[in-house]
C-alpha cells in the first residue's frame, strides 16, 4: 500500500500521533488533576497493546505520520511498557510518504514526570525510546510538594539524571508556569537547563486543570518568560519552529537553548499535525476537542483496517481551526489533561 497523507479541511497534514497509556498517575499536579476523588478507567476499557499497535501501524503505514509520543497519566505506570515501546519501535515510515523522515524509524518519544525513570529509562532505551521530556515545575522541595502533591523531587531530579546518562537523542525538560506558584523560579530552571545541558520549555497554563481553578490572571504570558530570562541571560530567537508547539531561543553566550511553548498567549494551532488517541481508544482531534471518536469499539466488533481508517478520515475531517481559549465561545474539554494525555 502506499501512503497517502492524512490533510484536515485547513489543510494541514497530521504527522504526529500522541498514545495515552494509562489515565492513572502517581503524582497530582494541582493543574492536573484534584487531591482525591479521581475515578480511574476499567482495565477492559484501556486498549491492549496489540490493539494500540495496530492504530499506529495504520497511522504510519497508511497516513505517513512519523511521530509517536506516548503520554498518560503518567505513562511509566502502565505495566511493561517497554514492551509497547519494542513494538512501536518497529514502525519504518513509508519510504513514498511526504514525510522528511520517509523510510526512516518513526521518532518515538515519551512524556513523563520522571519519577520512575531511574529504574526503567535504560530499559525503555534499550526496546528503542528515542526522546523524553521531563515535568519539572520547581526546584524547591516544598514548593514541589505542593504543585505535585507528592514529596518526590529528589526522584524526579535521578531521572532527569538517569535520563542524561542513558544516551537517548534529546532530553527536554517542561515547566508548567503558574503565577503565584512558580513563577518566581523561572530563571532558576532556565539556570537549571543550562547547568545540565537540557532544553527547558516553559508552558503558559492552560485551562485543563481538574479543579476549575484556572483564571488567566495565573497564565504568565511567553512575552514576560522570555524578558525576565534574558534580562539575566541575553537571547536571541531560533527560528522556524514547524509544526512544534514551543518557540526556541539561544543563549547568546552559547550556552543551550531555552523554549516557550505559549498555548494561551500566542496560539500556534494553525500549524498543528497533531491527533490524539486517549488510553480508552477514543480518538481526538484536538487537545480541547469537545467530540470524541469511538476507535475502540471498531478495535473490538472485528472491523477490518479500512473501516477503522475510515473512522479515522471522517474524524480528521472535523478537525478545527483551533482552541478559543479567552474568547466568549470557549468551551471546556469534559476531560482533564491526565485523561486527555498532555
Ligand atoms: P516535542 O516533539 O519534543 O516538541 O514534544 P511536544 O512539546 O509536542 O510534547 P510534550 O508532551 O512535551 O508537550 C509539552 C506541552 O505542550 C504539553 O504539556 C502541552 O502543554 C503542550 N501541547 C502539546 N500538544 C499540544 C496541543 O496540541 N495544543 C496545545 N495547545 N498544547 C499542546
Ligand atoms: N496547562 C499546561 N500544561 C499542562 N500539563 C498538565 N496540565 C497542564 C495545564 N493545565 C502538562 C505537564 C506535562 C504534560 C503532561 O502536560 O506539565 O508537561
Ligand atoms: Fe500526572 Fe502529568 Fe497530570 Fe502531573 S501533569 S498529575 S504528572 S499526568
Amino acid at each position: 500500500m502506499t501512503a497517502r497523507d492524512l490533510v484536515d479541511p485547513f489543510g494541514r497534514t497530521i504527522r504526529d500521533l500522541r498514545i495515552s497509556v494509562t489515565d492513572r498517575c502517581n503524582f497530582r499536579c494541582t493543574y492536573c488533576m484534584p487531591a482525591e476523588g479521581m475515578v480511574w478507567l476499567p482495565k477492559s476499557e484501556i486498549l491492549s497493546f496489540e490493539e494500540i499497535e495496530r492504530v499506529a501501524r495504520l497511522f504510519v503505514e497508511r497516513y505517513g505520520v512519523d511521530g509517536i509520543r506516548l503520554t498518560g497519566g503518567e505513562p511509566t505506570v502502565r505495566a511493561h511498557l517497554p514492551v509497547l515501546v519494542a513494538k512501536l519501535a518497529t514502525l519504518v515510515v513509508p519510504a513514498d510518504s511526504a514525510s522528511p523522515l520517509a523510510g526512516q524509524p518513526i521518532d518515538l518519544a515519551l512524556t513523563t514526570n520522571g519519577a520512575t525513570l531511574v529504574n526503567c529509562v535504560d530499559e525503555l532505551r534499550d526496546a528503542g525510546l528515542g526522546r523524553i521530556n521531563i515535568s519539572l515545575d520547581t526546584l524547591d522541595r516544598e514548593k514541589f510538594e505542593r504543585m505535585t502533591r507528592r514529596d518526590e523531587l529528589e526522584r524526579v531530579l535521578a531521572g532527569i539524571d538517569a535520563a542524561c546518562a542513558a544516551g537517548l537523542s534529546s532530553v527536554k525538560i517542561n515547566a508548567v508556569v503558574e503565577r503565584g506558584a512558580n513563577d518566581d523560579e523561572i530563571l532558576d530552571l532556565a539556570e537549571f537547563g543550562r547547568a545540565k545541558g537540557v532544553e527547558v520549555r516553559f508552558i503558559e497554563f492552560m485551562p485543563l486543570d481538574a479543579e476549575g481553578h484556572w483564571v488567566n490572571d495565573k497564565v504568565v504570558s511567553q512575552d514576560e518568560i522570555v524578558a525576565r530570562i534574558a534580562a539575566v541571560h541575553p537571547l536571541e530567537s531560533v527560528p522556524a519552529r514547524g509544526a512544534a508547539p514551543a518557540d526556541r531561543w539561544r543563549y547568546l553566550d552559547g550556552r543551550g537553548t531555552v523554549g516557550v511553548i505559549p498555548s494561551v498567549t500566542k496560539p500556534f494551532c494553525g500549524d498543528c499535525d497533531r491527533v490524539r488517541l486517549t488510553a480508552d481508544g477514543q480518538f481526538r482531534t484536538c487537545l480541547f476537542a469537545t467530540t470524541e471518536f469511538d476507535l475502540r469499539t471498531r478495535l473490538r466488533d472485528g472491523s477490518s483496517d479500512d473501516v477503522v481508517a475510515a473512522e479515522i478520515e471522517r474524524a480528521v475531517g472535523t478537525k478545527w481551526a483551533g482552541h478559543q481559549i479567552n474568547q466568549v465561545n470557549f468551551i471546556r474539554p469534559k476531560r482533564t489533561m491526565s485523561q486527555i494525555g498532555g
